[in-house]
């Protein structure tokens, strides 16, 4: 199946998760949307989010793709389940491999959860954790300033440092001894955080174990690419941002490819209602 996989995001945070499926499967072609114009979608509400999904999910949908990814986590908490029960082809957020690897992780079962207030807020790791694991207590804490701070490209400033210090404290108060960094931005300054809460904690990257879980449902479904060169990748984003090439370069781990930007409230108005329809009939 040499059809691509869709990944979206609200911006080109994403590119972390990009960073570990290209990695892992760097035969299979790709298209990843990018919605730049309305990033963050940390701070909106939940209503707000899932209408968000379902656009971001129809413009990769015209591509003919074999599998979506919600590489945001912030969809990943409040709408995935809408999402999957809407659509028909396989879907991976970057909620659930973390927590199962978390879970694996943990020794003291005591797990933290770092990520945007909307991630944190909805309850999301915590009610998928506890669905699998009662026992484990889990300790959310949200990281805005971070996101900022890594969208800036400030990766190694003292700000940077203070930052993570500062939030982390609380959860570094409850003896934790696994953190799931739950938010796109956060593997960028993963050296960063190790140093502050030093290596007895172990941090997990939601896109490593994402790209994982992305290879099972592909040799699962058998929907692996059959060309054995290396794929494409196609980029498109809703506005180009500030600081692309540099913030861009620093997610995906080497130079980012051309981005098309495109006009995506013309592509809102052409679909019309339809988009809609779904998120309806659960309100
Ligand atoms: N991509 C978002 C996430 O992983 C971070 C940026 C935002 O708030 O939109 O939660």
């Amino acid at each position: 199946m040499n059809e691509p996989i869709g990944i979206f995001d609200s911006g080109i945070g994403g590119l972390t998760v990009v960073k570990q499926l290209t990695k892992l499967l760097p035969n299979e072609n790709y298209i990843y949307f990018g919605d730049t114009a309305r990033v963050p979608y940390g701070t909106r509400s939940n209503r707000l989010i899932k209408q968000y999904a379902f656009e971001d999910t129809a413009f990769l949908q015209q591509f003919k793709i074999k599998l979506l990814v919600v590489a945001c986590n912030t969809v990943s908490a409040v709408a995935v389940d809408l999402l999957e029960s809407s659509i028909d082809i396989p879907l991976s957020g970057v909620i659930m491999p973390g927590v199962e690897t978390a879970i694996e992780t943990t020794k003291n079962s005591k797990i933290g959860i770092i990520g945007t207030t909307a991630t944190v807020t909805s309850g999301a790791y915590e009610e998928r954790i506890k669905s699998i694991n009662p026992d484990i207590t889990v300790y959310g804490q949200a990281c805005p300033m971070l996101v900022h701070l890594v969208e800036e490209g400030w990766i190694d400033e003292e700000i940077t440092r203070l930052t993570i210090t500062k939030y982390l404290e609380p959860l570094l108060e409850k003896s934790i001894d696994t953190i799931i960094l739950g938010c796109t931005h956060f593997p960028v300054v993963s050296e960063l955080i190790q140093d502050v809460v030093g290596s007895s904690i172990t941090l997990i990257d939601s896109g490593k174990e994402t790209a994982k879980k992305v290879k099972q449902i592909l040799d699962k479904s058998g929907l692996n690419v059959n060309d054995k060169s290396e794929g494409n990748f196609s980029f498109y984003v809703s506005d180009i941002p500030d600081k692309f090439d540099e913030v861009g370069t620093l997610f995906l781990g080497r130079p980012v490819v051309q981005a098309t930007h495109v006009d995506f409230d013309n592509f809102l108005m052409e679909q019309g209602e339809k988009i809609y329809e779904p998120l309806r009939r659960n309100s």
